[in-house]
């Protein structure tokens, strides 16, 4: 088992200083996808190589992953996928980030950390505050996809979203993938394992009205 990051320890206010997309990306005007709590990377390089008609940005809080990941990036060569180091809930109060947030097309949160205890319900990765911020900062249509297997969880999440009056949940059953981030439907590693061990998926889609 893996040891979990503490993303309230004063170690993670630090902001890693984003390029213009320009320097980024090959093409800065594709559509923007952001994937917080990217771990190694593994689904934004399958989404990448697969979908060049994206750009993809992961946000992971482990900075040796990130360090991996941007390396990887290099040596495949692939010029629509970035990294970036820090906290999720952090990056977005900065000013360059929040220019970011207002160009993207779509998020994900992908299996977050459920921090469990009563006492650890704060280091969830979608707080009040953070919703907050995201609608105000999104552009109208964007979308967010959240993803568990902890119905716990799933209800925490759900509660903070639909709480906020400009996002709106969509019908994910008959959601069209083909014209979004993940045409293909891809599963991330942790949703690999929960196939395999026939565990229940919760997830829901919002759109920002
Ligand atoms: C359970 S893993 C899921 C990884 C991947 N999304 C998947 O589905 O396989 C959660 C990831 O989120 C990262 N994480 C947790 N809190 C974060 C935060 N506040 N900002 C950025 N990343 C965070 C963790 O370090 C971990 O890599």
């Amino acid at each position: 088992m893996r040891q979990h990051v503490n993303p309230l320890s004063k170690h993670f206010n630090k902001v890693e200083r984003i390029p213009p997309l320009s320097e980024i990306y090959y093409n800065p005007t594709l559509p923007l996808h952001i994937d917080i709590g990217s771990a190694a990377g593994d689904f934004l390089f399958d989404l990448a190589l697969e979908n060049n008609n994206w750009n993809y940005l992961g946000i992971e809080i482990r900075e040796k992953l990130v360090k991996n990941a941007k390396l990887k990036v290099i040596d495949k060569g692939l010029q629509n996928l970035y990294f970036a180091f820090g906290n999720a809930n952090k990056i977005f109060t900065n000013l360059q980030w929040k220019f970011l947030i207002s160009c993207v097309r779509s998020i994900s949160f992908n299996f977050p950390d459920p921090w469990f205890k009563k006492r650890h319900i704060k280091r969830r990765v979608i707080q009040p505050d953070f919703i907050n911020l995201l609608s105000n900062s999104m552009k109208k249509g964007s979308l967010i996809f959240i993803k568990t297997d902890v119905r716990e969880l799933f209800d925490f999440m759900e509660f903070n979203i639909s709480t906020n009056n400009n996002f709106k949940v969509l019908d994910n059953e008959n959601f069209i993938y083909s014209s979004s981030f993940n045409p293909k439907k891809i599963q991330t590693k942790r949703e690999k394992y929960v196939i395999n061990k026939k565990l229940d998926i919760f997830e829901r889609i919002y759109i920002k009205i």
